[in-house]
């Protein structure tokens, strides 16, 4: 073969990560980076965020459109319904429960897979269209509900069952702390919920659409995903911003505290994006619910986004790194009333919303992901070692 035929057959190798590549087709979102913008389904996402509920936005995930007055009050009545866990599942959640710290994200998948069997998904290539897209909207419902009972039985508390009369923000604090939210708190969650419900092929998502890819049940693909979503550099971040704040303490050594981190080769928790390149915009909007709440830590906060903005674009620079949704969310999240251990289970409460769209459109039209990888190890076939004494076939 000549060395231009040779090339000509060679695969084309994607950089690390996938950055820059376009791996499908979708209508569900997208993000654009440089200019600080993303939308669901075409609608700005911050402005839905800023006068819907989660219902409405849910809606629009998962049936294209965004819900009539009376589309809404008939989807809120029975996504509400649905929070009722499948038979036998709320009996086995104290042994989950006892297995990790309160908040764990081992848990909660744990718990969901369980829960996704006790509903009975199967892969979805042997069931209709209309199971598989009821399951993604009872798993949805059902994420929540586990996240506030694994919450409470681990912190030694009785679960709260759900109450069927409150919307799905308010619903969700309720289960977590016992009592009704206040509409201050209602008001911030909800944002928070409805700003990180799907953004673009990020990790969790595209990790749903490659597992949804090989036919498996809509439970695998909501387990797996939630698996991705739990890592430091995706959904697993709030809670180290708060860890970080803390570290900090005072105004006056977020400078050199920040400059030492990133001197020593350390990422700063809730700043940088591989999309973004400008202010992201969920951190705006939550930027501005932080400040309504008139939290203790959104002074300290300010001074530590202006700061690490700062020196990253003086030690980093060129590298374009700003505050992200992980930043503020916290700070509203704790403001809301919900510990900090409940932060990442919280984003996987919205997220698995965007999830299940993602699927749907997936297998409405599926092909299996499966691209190569270049093997750059020793070279094969390589000669077996002498001490090696195979056993019979
Ligand atoms: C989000 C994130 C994983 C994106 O990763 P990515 O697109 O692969 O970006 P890279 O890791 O290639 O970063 C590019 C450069 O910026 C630097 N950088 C990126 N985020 C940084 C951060 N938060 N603090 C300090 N430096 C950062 C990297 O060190 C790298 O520098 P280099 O060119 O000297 O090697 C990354 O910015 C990060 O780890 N952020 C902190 C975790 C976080 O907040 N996650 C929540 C995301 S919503």
């Amino acid at each position: 073969m000549s060395a231009e035929t040779a090339a000509a057959s060679a695969p084309y190798e994607a950089p690390p990560g996938l950055a820059g590549v376009s791996v499908a087709r979708t209508k569900v979102s997208d993000v654009l980076g440089r200019q600080g913008f993303y939308h669901y389904r075409g609608y700005n996402a911050v402005d839905i965020a800023r006068r819907g509920r989660v219902e409405d936005a849910w809606h629009l995930m998962l049936h294209g459109e965004l819900p009539t007055p009376e589309q809404r009050d008939q989807f809120a009545a029975q996504t509400a319904a649905w929070r009722e866990l499948p038979d036998g599942v709320a009996g086995l959640l104290p042994a989950i429960a006892r297995l990790s710290p309160p908040g764990s994200l081992a848990s909660l998948r744990t718990a969901l897979s369980l829960a996704a069997q006790a509903l009975g998904c199967r892969p979805w290539g042997d069931q209709t269209r209309e199971e598989t897209v009821e399951q993604a909207a009872r798993l949805s419902a059902i994420m929540p509900v586990l996240a506030a009972a694994l919450f409470r039985l681990a912190s030694g508390l009785e679960p709260v069952q759900p109450r069927p009369d409150l919307g799905y923000a308010a619903n969700y604090l309720y289960m977590i702390t016992g009592e009704e939210p206040d509409e201050r708190s209602r008001y911030a969650i909800e944002r928070y919920l409805m700003l990180t419900i799907d953004h673009g092929f990020n990790n969790s998502t595209f990790t749903a659409r490659v597992i949804a890819s090989s036919g498996t049940d809509l439970g695998g693909v909501a387990t797996g995903a939630l698996a991705a979503l739990s890592g430091p550099l995706h959904g697993g971040a709030p809670a180290r911003v708060f860890d970080m704040l803390d570290a900090i303490g005072t105004p006056e050594n977020a400078e050199p505290w920040l400059r030492h981190q990133i001197e020593s080769g350390h990422v700063l928790m809730g700043f940088g994006h591989r999309i973004y390149k400008t202010i992201d915009p969920r951190s705006q909007l939550l930027h501005e619910v932080a400040r309504e709440l008139h939290s203790d830590r959104v002074a300290l906060s300010e001074v530590v986004e202006k700061t690490a903005v700062e020196l990253l674009a003086e030690l980093k620079p060129g590298r374009d790194l700003y505050a992200n949704v992980e930043f503020y969310a916290g700070v509203v999240l704790e403001a809301a009333g919900l510990p900090r251990e409940m932060f990442t289970p919280s984003f996987a409460c919205s997220r698995i919303i965007g999830w299940m769209a993602n699927v749907l459109e997936q297998i409405a039209d599926n092909r299996i992901f499966r691209p190569l990888a270049h093997y750059d190890g020793p070279a094969a076939p390589r000669e077996l070692p002498g001490y090696w004494q195979p056993g019979q076939p």
